[in-house]
C-alpha cells in the first residue's frame, strides 16, 4: 500500500511458489519480470506487485450511481464492449467517440502497475533506434498514474466509464449497488491465443519470446496475469442477475452481434431505432473496428511500443485455438475447462457441456 494509506485491503500478497518462480524465470530469460509476480488474495490472483501501491484506493473507491465498469480477464473483447456500451450511453455520439481515444474515455483502473518507469531500462536499450525513448517515458508517465485519482477528479456530472481486468473480489464490495457493470467473457483457449500475441504486441513489462506452447503451459498453470481465469469469470458469473450486472460472452457478440446491443442497449435503459442500430453494427464491425484509431492502439506504434508484426485488433475469430493447439494441448484444455466447470453452472453458450 502507499504510504499513509490506512484504506483496509483485506488480502495478502505471497510471493510465487519457488518452483513457480523458476519456471517463469526459463520462460523470461532476459526479463526480471517473474520476480515482479506475486499473489493476491484466497484465490490467487497473479498481479504486479506494484500493484500494491493503489490496491486499497480501488477497493474502497468512492462510487457513483452513474459509473459503468466494463471488466473482463483481457483479451475477452472488453475494448469491443467498451465501444458498443460507451455509444449506447452517449446517444451515438461518432464525433466524440472518433475525436477522443477509448483510452481516455475510460480511466483503466490497473493500468499503473504495468508502468513502472524503472522498467525501461531493461526493457529498452537507448542505442535502439526503432522507439522513441523520450516519448515511450511521457506515456508510461501517464500510464502509471493511478486512475482512482484520475476519476475522483472527475465532475459529478460526468459519467464515468472504468476498463478494469480485475476481478470482483478486488473490486469494492458494494459495487453492484451503486454502479453498473458489463463483464465480457471468452472461451479460455481463445483468449490465451489472444493472451499470446498480446503479450508479443506491448512491449510494456516483458517479451514473451517462447512458443505458444510454452505459453499455454504457463496460462492453464495459473501463471499468468490475472490468473486464475476461471476464478475471475466465476466471480462475475455469480453476479449475472444482480440488475446492475449485465454479464456477455464474446461469441454471443461475435454471433449475433445485433442481439448484443439490444442486450446493451436494455441493460443501459436506451433506445435506439433500427436504423441506429444498423449503423452502430456497421461500426463495430471487426473490420472498422480494427481501422478505428480512436480504439485500436495504432498510435502507441509510432512510439516503437508495438511489435512490428503484432496488433492490438488481431484477428476476431471464435474458436481460432484450433488453429494453435496440438493434440495434447487440446486434451489438456478440455480435462482442464470441465475440471472448472464441475461444481458451478457457468456454461460457455458455444460449448456442448
Ligand atoms: P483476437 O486476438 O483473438 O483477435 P480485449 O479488448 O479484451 O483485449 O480483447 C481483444 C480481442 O478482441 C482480440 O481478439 C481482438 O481482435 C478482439 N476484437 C476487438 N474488436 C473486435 C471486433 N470488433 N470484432 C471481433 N473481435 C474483436
Amino acid at each position: 500500500m502507499e504510504k499513509g494509506n490506512t484504506l483496509p485491503f483485506p488480502y495478502e500478497f505471497e510471493d510465487l511458489k519457488a518452483e513457480e518462480k523458476e519456471y517463469l524465470e526459463k520462460m523470461y530469460k532476459f526479463s526480471d519480470y517473474p520476480s515482479e509476480l506475486s499473489r493476491v488474495g484466497p484465490k490467487g490472483y497473479v498481479l504486479l506487485k506494484s500493484y500494491k501501491k493503489d490496491a486499497a484506493n480501488i477497493y474502497n473507491m468512492p462510487l457513483r450511481p452513474t459509473d459503468v465498469f466494463v471488466a473482463s480477464y483481457q483479451r475477452s473483447g472488453t475494448t469491443w464492449t467498451q465501444e458498443l456500451v460507451w455509444l449506447l450511453s452517449n446517444d451515438l455520439d461518432y464525433k466524440t467517440a472518433a475525436a477522443i481515444p477509448l483510452t481516455e474515455r475510460y480511466p483503466f483502473l490497473d493500468l499503473f502497475m504495468f508502468a513502472e518507469i524503472n522498467h525501461l531500462d531493461a526493457l529498452f536499450k537507448p542505442t535502439d533506434t526503432t522507439i522513441d525513448l523520450p516519448k515511450i517515458e511521457a506515456v508510461f508517465e501517464i500510464f502509471g498514474q493511478p486512475a482512482t485519482r484520475i476519476l475522483e477528479a472527475m465532475p459529478v456530472s460526468t459519467p464515468r466509464f472504468i476498463k478494469t481486468h480485475l476481478p470482483m473480489s478486488l473490486l469494492k464490495p458494494s459495487l453492484l449497488d451503486t454502479a453498473k457493470m458489463v463483464y465480457v467473457a471468452r472461451d479460455p483457449r481463445d483468449v490465451v491465443v489472444s493472451y499470446y500475441h498480446h503479450s508479443k504486441l506491448f512491449m510494456i513489462i516483458s517479451r514473451f519470446e517462447g512458443t505458444f506452447k510454452e505459453f499455454w503451459n504457463l496460462f492453464y498453470k495459473d501463471l499468468c496475469i490475472f490468473c486464475p481465469i476461471f476464478e475471475h469469470v466465476k466471480e462475475a458469473w455469480e453476479k449475472r442477475n444482480h440488475p446492475n450486472m449485465l454479464f456477455l460472452f464474446y461469441e454471443d457478440l461475435s454471433k449475433d452481434l445485433n442481439a448484443s446491443i439490444s442486450r446493451v442497449a436494455d441493460f443501459l435503459g436506451k433506445k435506439i431505432t433500427q436504423e441506429e442500430s444498423v449503423r452502430l453494427y456497421e461500426h463495430l464491425s471487426f473490420d472498422n473496428f480494427k481501422n478505428n484509431k480512436s480504439v485500436n492502439f495504432e498510435d502507441m506504434r509510432e512510439i516503437g511500443l508495438l511489435a512490428p508484426t503484432e496488433s492490438f485488433v488481431r484477428k476476431g475469430k471464435t474458436g481460432g485455438w484450433r488453429d494453435y493447439f496440438d493434440e495434447e494441448m487440446t486434451q489438456q484444455a478440455e480435462q482442464w475447462i470441465a475440471d472448472n466447470l464441475r461444481n458451478t453452472d457457468l456454461r460457455y453458450p458455444h460449448m456442448n457441456n
